[in-house]
């Protein structure tokens, strides 16, 4: 049985194929409309969220299915002292497929291992967020017409930020492509994500200011501070606004730049910039759900 727990664990084919279906999907939406009838997606999110258990919810009800699930560890049994691979095993009876969210770092891969039903990672501490991820892809594919060859920049919280280290290791494995990675000292990538692009011979580099690099981006992926995985108060303060895109810097970078942003945004992006045609982060969010459609599709394997 196939899970969703990090992009990494599907081939460029499989992406590939999400997309076609996303795209498909885009163009004819009615032909998956009874798609998932009768069949019901768990949505367990022990970590609050907004977008992506509601993105869950809507790609499962444009299919025909239905959800069940809860939103907060605390109305879980979880409460109780209940292990995740318990709550999985009882879950599995009720759903055919489950979507977990967790703080802590493997849970969802502990959950697969006891799930007899396909289990997605709906984002593990500060680890990893496949399907924000397969949104993005999306995004750059659908506004570049292609993944490969382009140069991203990663601006913001690299430390902690999930999406980014999905998002990397994703976009790395196409040909072509450099990241500059834009971020205070103190929330620089993970060593072990400098070791797999040196291993992948993926050229990157570290830079601290934003203004030194933006002319030369294809793509701008900017993030938020994630205040929730900082042990003191006084380090995020210090730090939350350490970027902030505004139309001033936005002079400098290209006229055919995407700029994209998982949300929340908290300062990172000024309001002003919604209206630029460059950002597209609004878009990303509604091909994040055409993008899970695909995915809950491909792991229940439904004939079309
Ligand atoms: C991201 C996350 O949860 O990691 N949000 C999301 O799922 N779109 C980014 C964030 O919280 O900053």
């Amino acid at each position: 049985m196939r899970h969703m727990l990090d992009v990494t664990d599907w081939s460029i084919a499989d992406l590939e194929w999400l997309m076609d279906t996303a795209d498909e999907i885009i163009a004819h939406p009615g032909d998956y409309a009874h798609a998932m009838d009768r069949k019901k997606l768990a949505t367990l999110f022990y970590e609050p969220s907004t977008r992506t258990r509601l993105s869950f919810e809507a790609a499962m009800a444009e299919l025909g299915g239905t959800v069940l699930g809860f939103s907060e560890a605390s109305s879980s049994s979880a409460s109780k002292g209940e292990s995740v691979s318990d709550t999985v095993r009882v879950v599995a009876c009720y759903a055919d497929i489950i979507a977990m969210r967790h703080p802590k770092e493997g849970a969802p891969t502990v959950a697969a291992r006891y799930s007899p039903v396909p289990i997605i990672n709906a984002g593990d501490g500060g680890h990893n967020h496949p399907t924000q991820t397969l949104a993005d892809l999306l995004t750059i594919r659908r506004e570049k017409g292609r993944l490969d060859g382009l140069t991203l920049g990663m601006c913001g919280d690299l430390q902690f930020g999930r999406t980014v280290h999905s998002l990397m290791n994703a976009t790395s494995r196409y040909p072509g492509v450099r990241f500059a990675l834009i971020s205070p000292q103190e929330l620089c990538i993970p060593e072990y994500l400098r070791e797999n692009m040196r291993k992948a011979g993926v050229s990157f580099t570290e830079v601290r200011r934003l203004e030194d690099v933006i002319s030369t981006l294809d793509i701008l992926y900017m993030t938020r501070v994630q205040r929730e995985r900082f042990f003191n108060e006084a380090d995020y303060v210090r730090l939350k606004d350490s970027y902030i895109l505004d139309p001033e810097k936005l002079k400098l970078a290209r006229r055919d730049l995407t700029i994209l942003h998982p949300l929340p945004r908290v300062n990172e992006i000024s309001h002003a910039v919604d209206d630029d045609p460059r950002a597209c982060y609004f878009k990303q969010v509604l091909y994040g759900k055409y993008m899970r459609e695909a995915l809950i599709l491909k792991l229940l394997e439904a004939n079309v």
